[in-house]
């Protein structure tokens, strides 16, 4: 067995070499992706009883990764002190490469893509309630080790889901975190309705861009947030027909501007205000996001990239009788759900940008500067086209 496979090639079905190449994270590095975010080779991690080896056909960008590489607001070594390393990567489409001696309901062979979370599967929550609410969830790759960007990733079984045949290994990795996030913000911890108007910030985005499909797919109004023509254009090819260029607010103006975001939205709509508003901008728009919450509305909220402390005027939540809910990821009941709306092609992957496996860095410092739109993904295993 050779210490290494060659990166974009197949080898033998099964076959474990000792070493991998991944985009690896260290504590001495921590900064921006570019910086931050090697190429180097690490021993490949062991299959457990319990556990799957996974084969990376390719992985996705997101915006995790960014946060991993900057080791801020928090450092993610401190997830795992016994290991001075981290390997990113939350989303993935690869091959069963190999299965622990307790796995009953995969194969080698198998060809998957990943959801992101993972629990201890034994407690209540995660036997009766919901594994997001279990004591040990974690999201893989980013609160724990060996994500996809490598050439084989250590998962949990129940993470496991059927790759989409009709979609290429890239646009198969591309998906699965923010997908899965937006299906519970808007029908599981949310409960968008038919006719509802759903603000949704960042709508060109990797969540954005499902929550519009979403909205659509479920007869509701999606009013899709940009900030540049093409993106603009992006969201109308998926259906929303409001679009609002943030570029003609500045939101740090205060009150007065909030309210005249939200007169935009009642041109738009035919006086009604958002039923729910999609947030995961955090500091620069939260305070607009409860002014323009209707009466009784909801806000969403899985993020912060633009801070985490938010400050805004609670008498409209409270005089108005708003809702705030924090969702974060999905349960595997909500991921395979949402999978076999792909599988069944009313949604789609939004793959903007495909990068070689030594570009991660790269692709991850473009999300960082928002210069990106829809998803990006990087090729492990899957040879380039
Ligand atoms: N809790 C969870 O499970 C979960 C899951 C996925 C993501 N997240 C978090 O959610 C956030 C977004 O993730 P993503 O994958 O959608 O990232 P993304 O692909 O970077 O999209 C975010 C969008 O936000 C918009 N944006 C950026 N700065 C903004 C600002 N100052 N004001 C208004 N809009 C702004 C951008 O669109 P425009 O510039 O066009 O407005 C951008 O397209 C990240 O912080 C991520 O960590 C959390």
């Amino acid at each position: 067995m050779s210490d290494t496979f060659e990166l974009g090639t197949i080898p033998p079905l099964g076959a474990v070499p000792k070493m991998m190449k991944a985009i690896v994270i260290r504590p001495d590095r921590e900064g921006e992706p570019i910086d931050s975010m090697l190429v180097e080779e690490i021993p490949v991690p062991e299959c457990g009883p319990t556990d799957v080896l996974v084969m990376n056909m390719a992985a996705g960008i997101n915006f995790n990764g960014v946060w991993a590489a900057r080791g801020k607001p928090v450092s993610v070594m401190k997830m795992h002190p016994d290991e001075p390393f981290h390997v990113a990567g939350s989303d993935s489409a690869g091959i069963v490469w190999q299965v622990g001696s307790a796995v009953k309901n995969w194969q080698v062979g198998d060809e998957v893509v990943l959801h992101c979370n993972q629990s201890c599967r034994e407690c209540p929550a995660c036997n009766g309630n919901d594994p997001m609410a279990c004591q040990n969830q974690r999201i893989w790759g980013y609160e724990t080790n060996y994500g996809s960007f490598a050439q084989f990733s250590r998962v949990q079984p129940q993470q496991l889901l059927r790759r989409p045949k009709h979609l290429s290994w890239e646009e198969a990795a591309s998906y699965g975190l923010t997908y899965f996030t937006a299906y519970r913000m808007l029908l599981g911890r949310g409960a968008m309705q038919l006719g509802d108007n759903i603000l949704i910030w960042g709508a060109s985005g990797g969540l954005g861009v499902f929550a519009v499909q979403l909205a659509k797919l479920a007869g509701a109004n999606p009013i899709a947030v940009v900030s540049r023509e093409d993106k603009a254009e992006l969201v109308r090819s998926l259906g929303a027909e409001m679009v609002i260029d943030r570029r003609e607010f500045d939101l740090n103006k205060g009150p007065s501007e909030s309210r005249r975001f939200g007169k935009r939205i009642r041109e738009l709509t035919g006086g009604q205000d958002a039923d729910i508003v999609f947030e995961h901008v955090g500091k620069y728009t939260f305070p607009t996001s409860v002014l323009v919450a209707k009466r009784f509305g909801t806000i969403m909220i899985c993020g912060a990239t633009t801070g985490y402390e938010l400050d805004f005027d609670v008498r409209y939540l409270w005089m108005r009788q708003k809702s705030i809910i924090g969702s974060h990821f999905a349960n595997a009941f909500q991921a395979e759900k949402a999978n076999k709306l792909m599988h069944e092609q009313k949604i789609h992957p939004v793959l903007d940008q495909v990068f070689n496996f030594e570009e991660t860095a790269h692709a991850h410092q473009l999300m960082a500067e928002n210069k990106h739109k829809g998803k990006m993904a990087i090729r492990v295993q899957a040879p380039a086209k």
